[in-house]
């Protein structure tokens, strides 16, 4: 991490973990392999990211588009989860690391929802670090419920439409619930965002690598972390601007930005 400069970590590192289907497939091994693989490298991202001090992390662990996947291989996914929701238990408690999850869970399957809500209220006093995973997850549709609520909420007379605006929209989307991703990362090479963060992403900066997940380590997140700060953030604005920081952007990130 030598070249890390941990006074200027992110404060919300996000992670698209592609490529176990190819990390497996080039080794003549089951794709299900490579999401075994997929829950080390989880793992040692977690602990690196905990050592560092970033606060918040969030994994994109399995998509609402994913469900489309062979039966098999989405079985195996969800006895994976459940199975890595026993075996770190520890790693959390030990850690202070908060878990959290995002995402349409309710199409879980029961056992995978109550082993996630035992955890997630076993940690939740936790300060060390949130650790949110995206499960059933998709960006667009995270924004057809927010706009379901905000309905809903116009059509009870609690609010009128004027006073829906970016800070009524962010408290009706959990995966705000941690603020805005500033550090983007995509592991297997494809440079897209594949329905994941759409709106806390909106100024987040992208970094993509080769590597594939089963691959990705601690070195592999500083490298990241890295690059991430010889980037010059704007948001917008020309360098040397002090002005009022975006919603629930700190004036302290904004100053550290610019
Ligand atoms: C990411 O790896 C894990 C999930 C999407 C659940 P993939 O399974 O997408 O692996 P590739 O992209 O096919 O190699
Ligand atoms: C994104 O990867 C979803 C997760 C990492 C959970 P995909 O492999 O599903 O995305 P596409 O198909 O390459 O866009
Ligand atoms: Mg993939």
């Amino acid at each position: 991490m030598g070249l890390v400069d941990v006074s200027r970590l992110p404060k919300h590192v996000a992670i698209i973990m592609d490529g176990n289907g190819r990390w497996a497939q080039a080794r003549g091994k089951p794709r299900t392999l490579g999401h075994e693989r997929g829950a080390d490298a989880v793992r040692a991202t977690m602990r690196a990211a905990r050592r560092l001090g970033i606060p918040a992390l969030t994994l994109y662990a399995f998509s609402e588009q994913n469900w489309d996947r062979p039966e098999a291989e989405v079985n195996a996914l969800v006895d994976l989860l459940c199975e890595c929701l026993v075996s770190e238990r520890n790693e959390l408690v030990d850690n202070e690391i908060r878990l959290s999850a995002i995402g349409r869970l309710h199409k879980l399957p029961e056992r995978a929802q109550s082993k996630l809500s035992a955890l997630s209220s076993e940690t939740e006093s936790f300060t060390g670090m949130t650790l949110t995973l995206a499960l059933s997850y998709g960006g667009r549709e995270e924004l057809v419920d927010a706009a379901r609520a905000l309905a809903r909420r116009v059509r009870d007379a609690e609010i009128e439409p004027s006073d829906i605006d970016e800070a009524a929209i962010e408290l009706e989307l959990p995966s705000m619930d941690v603020g805005p991703v500033d550090l983007l990362v995509r592991t297997g090479g494809e440079q897209r965002i594949s329905n994941f963060l759409l709106w806390s992403s909106a100024y987040a900066e992208f970094y993509f690598t080769d590597e594939l997940w089963p691959d990705f380590d601690a070195s592999s997140l500083y490298r990241a972390l890295e690059e991430y700060q010889a980037r010059e953030r704007r948001f917008g604005l020309v360098p040397g601007t002090k002005t009022k920081p975006a919603v629930n952007e700190s004036s302290d990130e904004l100053e550290r930005a610019i």
